[in-house]
């Protein structure tokens, strides 16, 4: 009998410090950063916040490489802890960065900071433990990545992790997701580019993360992304944006602009509206003929081929889809649209933007596809450089090449702008630019025409049944122009 007790008693004991050790050991050692340089760094994301049970066992972690120590303290008390401090003890197979306890107590709750140097420079981590008496009804948010600014083709990774309540009844979810947010507010699923891995902690099974990585981050990643936690029937969302960095540069949003002009901006954007044009390479003879030359022989070589034409006309429902912020609206619906739909007979689709440029990829990408060309109008005076940037990556992402009016100079950049002023210029040096000068201006309206598909023909269109916001600019009808 007491031989049997002591037997059963040294089997508890074996089987407890086998879950003290595979417990304790993995958890730095999984979803760890994916970098190969070997400076003293966190390998993963610190979390601020832990929570455990009372009388079951939690482990805490600071999770780093590089460094020559490490030392670990309890609300201002150095490691090793009297019992009246504190339960947690280190675990040296990770090599002490991690600390344990295996049956923890109210009173272990508290203030766990890491300590880790290097010969040049120090780090600490504060880690908050609260060792609560019961489960608990609303999720706790353990940690959630801050607003990340990237660059394009880079990685991006994300992370949420937090506490939750696991009901009894089954109908009742606890789960954790990220979703995106569009920019019309609606949340939606991830994209396919957009990985989410779930986690868990060996610990304590009320915890529960999820990462969301995206391995080259593209135009339509950028924008805000929601941790949504369900803890029985109480919903809790964390909010993360994603913007555009530049260039490598350490400042996102700052830096070298705005100076006297070397650049010679104006040259660059007629020359980007000539280079739009000229086919030809005889322009410079013919600058004003050259252009409306090139129109009507578009015109005749279309009317020779009706049937193939007709047919790609029809494939989509517009020919033109025009897309402007608040500030030039007047100008867009007074001249733009009206001149394009009522005297060149385009079928024009009208799609006001939202005024950060952040998101224009995905508030154009679903309308882009009903048309056959794309016209962005920008105001270059009211958005800094980088968002001028921004806003000409959102928009050559999307499927259709965009043709950008510009309404009014580009701005003036420095000459020794450094990256961000250099990649502004190569993209709009590829870009096709028209300058808005004037709605009676001939020369702009034949280049803007030259940069678009033909319009169809007049037996091309089908009445349009229904005359909505949308589409009333749609009606190539027997109107008076209004130019
Ligand atoms: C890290 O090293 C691996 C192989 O050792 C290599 O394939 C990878 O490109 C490296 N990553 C970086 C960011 O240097
Ligand atoms: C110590 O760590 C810092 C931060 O990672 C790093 O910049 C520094 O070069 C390291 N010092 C040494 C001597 O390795
Ligand atoms: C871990 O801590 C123990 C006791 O504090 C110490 O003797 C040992 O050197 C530490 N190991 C590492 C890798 O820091
Ligand atoms: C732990 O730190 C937090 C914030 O720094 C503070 O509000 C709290 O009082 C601290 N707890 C203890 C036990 O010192
Ligand atoms: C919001 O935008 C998304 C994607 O752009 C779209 O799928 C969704 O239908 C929109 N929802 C509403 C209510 O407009
Ligand atoms: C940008 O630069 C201005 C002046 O140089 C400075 O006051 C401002 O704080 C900077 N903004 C950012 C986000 O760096
Ligand atoms: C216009 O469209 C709406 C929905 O798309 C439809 O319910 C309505 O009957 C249409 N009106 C006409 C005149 O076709």
């Amino acid at each position: 009998m007491c031989v049997r007790t002591v037997w059963v008693g040294l089997l508890g004991l074996l089987a407890v410090s086998g879950i003290a050790t595979t417990q304790g050991a993995s958890y730095c050692s999984v979803n760890t950063f994916t970098t190969n340089s070997s400076w003293m760094q966190y390998t993963k994301e610190p979390v601020p916040l832990e929570y455990g049970f009372e009388d079951k066992f939690k482990s805490i972690h600071c999770c780093v490489k590089g460094y020559r120590s490490i030392e670990w303290f309890k609300d201002g008390v150095a490691y090793p802890w009297s019992a009246g401090v504190s339960n947690l003890i280190l675990y040296p197979e990770a090599a002490n960065q991690t600390l344990y306890a295996r049956r923890a107590a109210r009173a272990d709750s508290g203030n766990y900071t890491c300590r880790l140097s290097n010969e040049t420079h120090v780090f600490t981590h504060t880690v908050k433990l609260s060792i609560l008496e019961k489960p608990t009804d609303t999720p706790r948010t353990m940690f959630i990545s801050q607003d990340q600014w990237v660059e394009e083709g880079a990685e991006l990774r994300l992370y949420c992790e937090a506490l939750i309540g696991r009901s009894l009844l089954a109908d009742a979810r606890s789960d954790l997701r990220w979703r995106k947010v569009f920019p019309n507010s609606t949340e939606g699923d991830l994209l396919p580019t957009q990985t989410e891995i779930k986690t868990t902690r060996e610990d304590v099974e009320d915890i529960i993360g999820s990462y969301l990585t995206v391995d080259r981050v593209s135009a339509q990643d950028y924008g805000t992304y929601v941790c949504v936690v369900h803890s029985n029937d109480v919903v809790s969302k964390n909010f993360v944006t994603v913007h555009y960095r530049y260039g490598g540069a350490d400042d996102g949003s700052n830096s070298s602009w705005c100076g006297s002009g070397a650049v010679p901006w104006r040259a660059l954007a007629l020359g980007a509206a000539a280079g739009a044009l000229a086919l030809v390479s005889a322009a410079a003879l013919h600058r004003r003929c050259t252009p409306r030359l090139l129109l009507a022989a578009r015109h005749a070589r279309a009317r020779a081929q009706p049937t193939a034409r007709r047919a790609r006309v029809l494939e989509k429902e517009f020919d033109v889809l025009v897309c402007w912020t608040a500030v030039d609206g007047e100008l867009v619906r007074g001249a733009l649209l009206p001149t394009l739909a009522l005297k060149y007979k385009y079928r024009v689709h009208a799609v006001p933007l939202s005024t950060q440029p952040d998101t224009w990829y995905s508030e154009l990408v679903g309308e882009a596809s009903r048309c056959r060309s794309l016209v962005a109008v920008l105001s270059p005076a009211q958005h800094s450089p980088q968002q001028l940037l921004t806003a000409l990556r959102q928009l050559r992402a999307l499927p259709l090449p965009p043709v950008v009016v510009l309404l009014q100079d580009l701005p003036k950049l420095k000459r020794e702008a450094k990256e961000g002023g250099e990649s502004l210029v190569t993209t709009l040096r590829g870009t096709r630019l028209v300058a808005w000068r004037h709605v009676h201006e001939r020369a702009f309206w034949t280049a803007l025409r030259l940069a678009l598909p033909l319009p169809p023909a007049h037996h091309d269109t089908k009445p349009i049944p229904n005359e909505t916001e949308d589409n009333k600019y749609s009606r190539s009808g027997s109107l008076t122009a209004l130019v």
